[in-house]
């Protein structure tokens, strides 16, 4: 018996140079044991070096098997290495044999191929990131259980879509790095050694108050082996739990998958892509909203955003500001106005002597709409459709918030807030009534970014904090009219 011990789980070119040895010295498949070094060994002891070289000698095959051999070695089956030489052997005789679908040994290595390409896919699909540190100390990191060896064949997708991040893809296997530049891999953690520190989870775990919707796991759709790789695994047990207990247990999977419903006083259905939900509620909590809106099909939006980015604040807030999107940052991280424009905003509100802590801050769009230019998502303005099919959001938001006043942030903002185009230099800094609701309209924060003259900046910058601190003002004259 030879014992062919390779380099590690998906080492090809090893494989592929001990398997070509052995054929060529008419090694039986039976003869062969194969195995992967273990982490404490320190050489490869493989015995397919007592063999004899034979550098003349020819074996070809084609490119079909190599690139169906590619995926299926990446399998988490022990048996893949000896399968693929058996393969290898029984080609030399048979040079149709890929086509013989009847055949065990082909059925099972296409099998293994597939459900590899498929792990890759919901890699792609479910992996999530969260942001760990803040502004340029900012790193995004995922945990995955992948139940193949993908990770080094997934991670360049993430390489492209996330070019300008530096994350890093956690898994019990290997790890997979980005620093803007390349990616690099090293050996697998375990669980407990993720940063747990994390907003997104502890926004998860504070909602108490909203309750849990099972449709955020799409039951139907999701194996339960993959709740493991959403943030709010360790919570999601005891969340089925309760909602099992207020719903029957035999219908939870079937409700699912459908939106969350209430049973509060019957209001006008909207239709929302040939599915009808329900209107404006007087119940509706943030938190149930924003499960209800994890699964917003509204508009084609969704297909690329990696995650509906809601609106967050105190339900208490008195004054609630809308943006127009969330951006790259926002996207990745789930929160609103956490990159550039969201900083100005920030240092803005402290000058104004407003508390960001204390205002409900949402965007009228709630994904991120861009185009991919080589490594950077490059932001698109949303269209009126868009902003229509959104605008349901805004609208149970602003019935859940109740606010004081409401503060459209640039053009689109004010298109959804007012429910019309509204040019904004001529509308900002006068109270507008809409409805019974006090909004104020000023330019968007990525405005002031992006004007290339320091004194404009400067002089556009003073007049966003004034606009600002006439809706302190006016905050003021509710309390004192209260
Ligand atoms: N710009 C917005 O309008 N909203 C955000 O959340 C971030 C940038």
């Amino acid at each position: 018996m030879r014992i062919i011990v390779l380099d590690n789980d998906t080492d090809f070119e090893g494989w592929r140079k001990a398997a070509r040895r052995l054929a060529l010295n008419d090694v039986k498949p039976a003869e062969i044991t194969w195995t992967v070094r273990s982490d404490d060994e320190l050489s490869s002891a493989s015995c397919v070096n007592e063999l004899p070289d034979t550098p003349q000698a020819r074996f070809n095959v084609s490119a079909k098997f190599v690139e169906l051999a590619k995926a299926a070695i990446l399998h988490r089956s022990d048996e893949r290495f000896a399968l693929l030489y058996r393969l290898l052997w029984r080609l030399r005789s048979r040079h149709d044999l890929l086509s013989a679908t009847d055949d065990p040994d082909i059925a099972e290595v296409h099998a293994m191929a597939r459900a590899v390409y498929v792990d890759i896919d919901r890699m792609h699909a479910h992996l999530r990131f969260r942001e760990i540190g803040r502004e340029r100390t900012a790193h995004y990191v995922a945990w995955f259980e992948p139940e193949h060896h993908i990770v080094e064949l997934a991670a360049p997708f993430f390489a492209g879509r996330f070019a300008d991040m530096p994350w890093s893809i956690l898994t019990p296997d290997v790890c997979a790095h980005w620093d803007g530049h390349a990616i690099s891999i090293t050996p697998g953690v375990a669980k407990s050694e993720v940063p747990t520190e994390d907003r997104l989870e502890e926004a998860w775990r504070r909602h108490d108050n909203g309750r849990f919707n099972p449709a955020r796991l799409k039951v139907m759709e999701m194996p339960q082996a993959y709740w493991r790789n959403l943030p709010e695994d360790s919570i999601i047990k005891p969340l089925i739990e309760d909602a099992m207990r207020m719903t029957s247990g035999p219908f939870i999977a079937r409700k699912a998958a459908e939106p969350q419903k209430r049973q509060d006083t019957p209001m006008p259905r909207k239709q929302v892509q040939g599915k009808q939900v329900q209107g404006r509620q007087a119940h509706d909590t943030i938190a149930a909203l924003r499960e209800e809106a994890a699964d917003c099909r509204a508009c084609p939006l969704w297909k690329d955003a990696t995650q509906t980015v809601f609106g967050e604040g105190p339900q208490s807030a008195t004054l609630m500001l809308v943006g127009e999107q969330p951006g790259d940052k926002e996207d990745l991280a789930g929160h609103p106005f956490v990159g550039p424009a969201g900083q100005m905003l920030d240092r803005a509100l402290q000058e104004a002597g407003i508390d960001r802590r204390k205002v409900y801050v949402t965007n009228a769009v709630k994904h991120f709409k861009f185009v991919p230019r080589g490594k950077i998502r490059l932001h698109q303005k949303p269209s009126t459709p868009e902003i229509r099919a959104c605008r349901q959001w805004y609208e149970r938001e602003l019935a859940t918030i109740k606010p004081d006043l409401v503060m459209a942030l640039g053009a689109t903002a004010a298109q959804s807030v007012l429910g019309k185009i509204t040019p904004i230099n001529k509308n900002r800094g006068h109270l507008i009534d809409h409805d019974g609701t006090k909004v104020l309209v000023t330019v968007h924060p990525s405005y002031l970014l992006r004007l290339p003259d320091e004194k404009a900046k400067a002089l556009e910058y003073q007049r966003f904090i004034d606009d600002l601190k006439i809706a302190a003002h006016q905050l003021r004259r509710s309390v004192d009219a209260a």
